[in-house]
């Protein structure tokens, strides 16, 4: 959580910083503060709040002069977040500056060591130690105090120095927290990500645990952790700057929601050759596994639901879906036998990252699908099929969900194909559907009208629900949790035939349902659930294929989505439901974008 950003060169640091924090601000937005160096002495402006009342700030003092700085944008753990927690911290000589993301699990030990010590601090972050560590250890060689403090912290961090001491250098360092350095001419930077840098640079050097930079404006010298040099690789980004701005919408949630069609046939097309799926990235033998472990959180978790219900029917092995949170401390059967197949749009979600690792222990293999490229997550696995979604700002993920579905109905065709359960015959007119999920999801977003009105007429539901059965239930975990993250109106997914087995207690007259009926193996058993809702007063909004005649008679309202193959439509039917959870959180005048309390990249527990 938490977004950082360096620069040094010969531009003036404070809008850089700025400019900057904006692009991160995803990563948390509840307080935010730059430090730069001028004239010798490092001069602070922090604020409680989001980015945009900082660069008030900095505005109403005249500008901060100086040309190398650092800043932060915080999701608070350790302290409220007011202007005193606010990053960066400063060590009680006012010697060095510090911005941080990630959590220090040793604080309360080293705060207790520094104040017997005699430092008195200022915060109640967890951050405030390491700068007050640095300043104690420091005796004229920033690097060696570095390397003396980060050998001290447990946890995680991405970490950025600025000193009085030596004008014009940054150090960082990182420990299971992402972190580029961004490579300009006459002009370096350091980031959480690269939307940070991108009208900047778009070379970088990924940053790995254990590791510090040094970094002036015409030098970049990495060091491991017993500060020897190391030789480091550069990485050529390829998204455009482009895809981190608006582009005229209102929302960067909007924007990403219309950008499924190309996002899709990124993740897509370079897959499919001679009307086969190819997946060059793997080399995977299918036949190895005798079963699947899907993990993930959130989203993506929803996106492994859907990964189930299809590896399971088309490849017929026995596959899990486990939140990643759960199965980091379960007791899961897991061995050499599994493929654990790990689903991350950030590729740096801590319970993700070790839920994974406790897959690799027990001897699993491990595919990651990922957006991000150079991720942790995307590092530790042993093999990668990345989504190209291109860069996801808004905090609730559209794109990456899309995204990882489908390359994960890929995945699946795939692999029925590889382990003879799925004919020739079968194989390449799954791959013709898949080929056309694009075009398809194009035509899911002319609802976009239709969809407002709805969102209009249902914005003031106090409470809902979404029922479906199968891939259907799938999409409903998905649908409920975007209308509840960004619009705060309580729903519930339930899987259609459940809800009678208690909550139906629940439906009263009025209460909206929203039924998915594209899986339409299941079709008339969803049929008989929308009935039940009804007799009980309840409205229902039924999302099924179009020309499903019989289902259009029993709602109250519809929004009938494209056909394609039946194991392929979460992708489709998803889209509607994306945009009644824009709509609907854009009438009750909800910061979509940001919603309260939450983070992008949660890299805490
Ligand atoms: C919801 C959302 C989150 C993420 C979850 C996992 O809209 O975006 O639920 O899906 O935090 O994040 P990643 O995919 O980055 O591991």
């Amino acid at each position: 959580m938490c977004g950082i950003v360096g620069y040094t060169g010969q531009l003036q640091a404070a809008p850089v910083l700025l400019n900057g924090l904006k692009h991160l601000e995803y990563r948390g937005y509840d307080s935010a503060g730059i430090a730069v160096l001028n004239d010798g002495a490092i001069e602070m402006t922090k604020t409680s709040g989001k980015v945009d009342a900082l660069i008030e700030k900095v505005q109403e003092i005249g500008g901060m002069p100086g040309i190398s700085g650092i800043g932060h944008t915080r999701w608070a753990t350790h302290g409220v977040p007011n202007e005193v927690n606010a990053h960066p911290h400063l060590s009680q000589d006012g010697r060095f500056a510090i911005v941080h993301n990630g959590i220090i699990e040793n604080f309360a030990v080293l705060r207790k060591e520094l104040e017997d010590k005699g430092v008195v601090f200022r915060s109640e972050t967890d951050t405030e130690v390491i700068v007050q560590l640095l300043g104690i250890y420091y005796e004229g060689d920033i690097k060696k105090a570095l390397l003396r403090t980060v050998s001290r912290l447990e946890g995680s961090y991405a970490l950025g120095v600025l000193s009085s001491d030596e004008p014009g250098t940054l150090y960082a360092a990182r420990v299971a927290s992402p972190l580029i350095i961004g490579i300009g001419a006459g002009e370096n930077f350091f980031a959480s990500d690269i939307t940070a840098l991108i009208s900047h640079t778009k070379n970088v050097i990924d940053m790995d645990d254990g590791e510090i930079a040094e970094i002036t404006p015409d030098r970049i010298t990495v060091f491991d952790h017993a500060g020897r040099e190391i030789k480091k690789e550069e990485r050529y980004v390829s998204w455009d700057v482009a895809s981190a701005e608006k582009n005229g919408y209102d929302h960067f949630m909007l924007k990403e929601i219309m950008e499924q069609p190309a996002s899709l046939k990124a993740a897509i097309e370079p897959r499919i050759r001679a009307g086969a799926i190819v997946f060059d990235e793997l080399d995977l033998d299918m036949k190895k596994y005798d079963r699947v472990m899907i993990t993930a959180c959130g989203s993506a978790y929803h996106a492994a639901v859907v990964g189930k219900y299809l590896i399971q029917k088309l490849c017929r092995i026995p596959v899990d879906a486990e939140v990643a949170s759960e199965l980091r401390y379960e007791d899961a059967v897991i061995d050499e036998r599994t493929l654990a197949i790990v689903i991350s749009q950030s590729g740096e979600t801590a319970d993700t990252i070790a839920a994974m690792k406790k897959c690799k222990d027990a001897g699993a293999s491990v595919l990651a699908i990922v957006n991000v490229v150079g991720s942790t997550i995307a590092k530790l696995a042993d093999s990668v099929i990345y989504t190209w979604a291109g860069p996801e700002i808004a905090v609730a993920t559209t794109k990456g969900y899309t995204t990882q579905v489908a390359v994960l109905s890929m995945f699946a065709v795939w692999a029925a194909h590889e382990t003879g359960r799925m004919d020739e015959a079968l194989f390449k007119k799954m791959t013709a559907d898949i080929r056309l999920i694009p075009k398809l999801a194009q035509r899911a977003l002319d609802l976009n009208a239709r969809v407002k009105k709805l969102a209009e007429k249902y914005h003031d539901q106090p409470s809902l629900f979404f029922i479906g059965r199968n891939l259907d239930y799938a999409v409903c975990l998905e649908g409920s949790l975007k209308l509840k993250e960004i619009s705060y109106i309580h729903s519930e997914a339930y899987a259609a035939g459940e809800l009678k087995h208690g909550t139906i207690a629940l439906i009263e007259p009025g209460r909206l349902v929203v039924a998915l009926c594209c899986y339409e193996e299941l079709f008339d058993k969803t049929v008989s659930n929308i009935q039940q809702v009804k007799a009980r007063g309840a409205d229902v909004l039924a999302v099924a294929p179009e020309g499903n005649r019989r289902i259009f008679a029993e709602a109250n309202a519809s929004l009938p989505v494209p056909r394609t193959d039946p194991n392929l439509v979460p992708v489709i039917e998803i889209i509607p439901l994306q945009l009644f959870a824009y709509y609907v959180a854009k009438r009750n005048g909800c910061d979509i974008d940001k919603p309260k309390n939450l983070a992008k990249s949660v890299t805490v527990e």
